[in-house]
């Protein structure tokens, strides 16, 4: 598998394009500017989705790798300005909105540098690396009055919503206990190199890459409550095993971050929250996404690519304490849009209409801040303490 997105590769992306393609009414007001910043795999499908909409123009895009701009604005036939780091490009052009598609270790210092010229910005996700750089982003993105998302499409799936609401609702009764997470049986990604496991570029590895994705799916049904304390645990060994890698046993040595990650959160509310995630393991799932509440459990069924979907219904259980009868419900899952489109146009009508993002940095910060808790803890063999700021 090569990357988080369900249908990785060129071709197969284009074949997805044209089919969600999709017609917006013509546009006569003044268009949104708008610049990229990192010409790698998920920059093409930002700039798919931009192309499709009338009210805005890609005016520049950037890369730190000599001729990688240039070749990527030919490949996706973009009539626009090339720079060579995200400095270049923001101190050069008038934009309205950018997106950050860069790999982890530089997400903080792009979105923050545009932030301060005054530009909205779409940065992808992890969010970043550390809770001290989540938390100078929601800063900068509150003193600049500017908008910023980050990249979690999964959020536009309707079932995604569904599950809020039903976690919402109270049918459950009081959520005291979430499983979550899920992972690939051989999912490392580098199909374009090493940019996610190299400690320089990615920073963090599975727990950041998809851990992020099954964090938000339960933190967002539960009302983003505050992280207290974690214990984490990291694995690298399929990572640092040259056998993994098929043509490239090089790649083991530049294995920087983790393979699997585990944590144990206390949430405010008394929730616990048991989080695993994998980039590859000698089994298919370690488990499903569980919400256990007083009234009723939900099953969230994992998927085999962990990319936050939901592929299969979602099912309410409860037990009779007294007869012992489990009995089971089904809830309706809908037909998945094009969450790539959804998340761009959200994100583009956000800034048009000064309206709310679909993933504000003030919920993703716990999100990170999780995510930093296992690192932190995982380093120190002990459970951490999760202290944040005021924003
Ligand atoms: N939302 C999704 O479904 C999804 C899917 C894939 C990747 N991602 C995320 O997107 C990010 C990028 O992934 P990718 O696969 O495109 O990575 P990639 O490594 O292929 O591309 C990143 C590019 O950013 C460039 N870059 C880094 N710092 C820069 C800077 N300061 N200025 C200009 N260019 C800079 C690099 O040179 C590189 O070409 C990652 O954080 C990843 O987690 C999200």
């Amino acid at each position: 598998m090569a990357n988080d997105l369900a249908v990785p590769g060129g071709d197969k992306q284009s074949f997805f394009a044209k089919l969600f393609k999709k017609k917006e009414k013509p546009f006569t007001g003044e268009k949104m500017k708008v610049g990229i910043i990192g010409c790698g795999w998920i920059a093409g499908s930002h700039v798919v989705e931009y192309k499709k909409m009338n009210d805005v123009e890609i005016v520049a895009v950037a890369d730190l790798v000599e001729g990688k701009a240039e070749k990527f604005a030919k490949k996706y036939g973009l009539k626009c300005r090339t720079y060579r780091s995200h400095k270049e490009l923001i101190d050069n052009e008038k934009l309205d909105i950018v997106s950050v598609c860069t790999y982890n270790k530089t997400h903080a210092e792009c979105t923050i540098y545009a932030l301060n010229a005054g530009v909205n910005v779409m940065c992808e996700k992890p969010m970043c690396v550390t809770t001290e750089e989540a938390v100078a982003m929601a800063k900068a993105a509150k003193e600049s009055g500017k908008k910023l998302s980050i990249g979690f499409q999964p959020r536009m799936d309707p079932n995604f919503q569904e599950l809020k609401k039903v976690v919402q609702s109270g049918e459950l009764g009081k959520v005291y206990y979430v499983q979550t997470g899920g992972g690939r049986t051989n999912g490392i990604p580098t199909p374009f190199g090493t940019s996610f496991i190299s400690e320089e570029t990615a920073g963090i590895g599975a727990v950041g890459d998809i851990g992020c994705y099954s964090l938000d799916l339960v933190l967002n049904a539960l009302g983003y409550p505050k992280p207290l304390t974690v214990s984490g645990y990291l694995n690298d060994s399929f990572g640092k095993d040259p056998k993994t890698y098929i043509g490239h046993p090089e790649y083991a040595d530049k294995f920087g971050v983790d393979d699997f990650a585990a944590g144990f959160v206390r949430l405010e509310g008394g929730i616990c929250l048991d989080f695993r995630i994998a980039w590859a393991m000698n089994i298919n799932t370690p488990g499903d996404t569980l919400f256990f509440g007083t009234k009723k459990a939900l099953r969230v069924p994992s998927t085999p690519c962990w990319n936050g979907s939901i592929p299969k219904a979602m099912e309410l259980s409860h037990v009779n304490q007294v007869t012992g009868l489990l009995t089971k419900k089904k809830i309706k899952r809908y037909a998945s849009p094009n969450v790539f489109y959804l998340k761009i146009r959200g994100f583009v009508d956000a800034v048009r209409n000064n309206t709310d993002v679909s993933a504000p940095p003030e919920q993703i910060i716990y999100n990170q801040a999780i995510i930093d808790g296992i690192v932190r803890s995982a380093r120190l063999g002990k459970e951490v303490e999760v202290i944040l700021p005021e924003i």
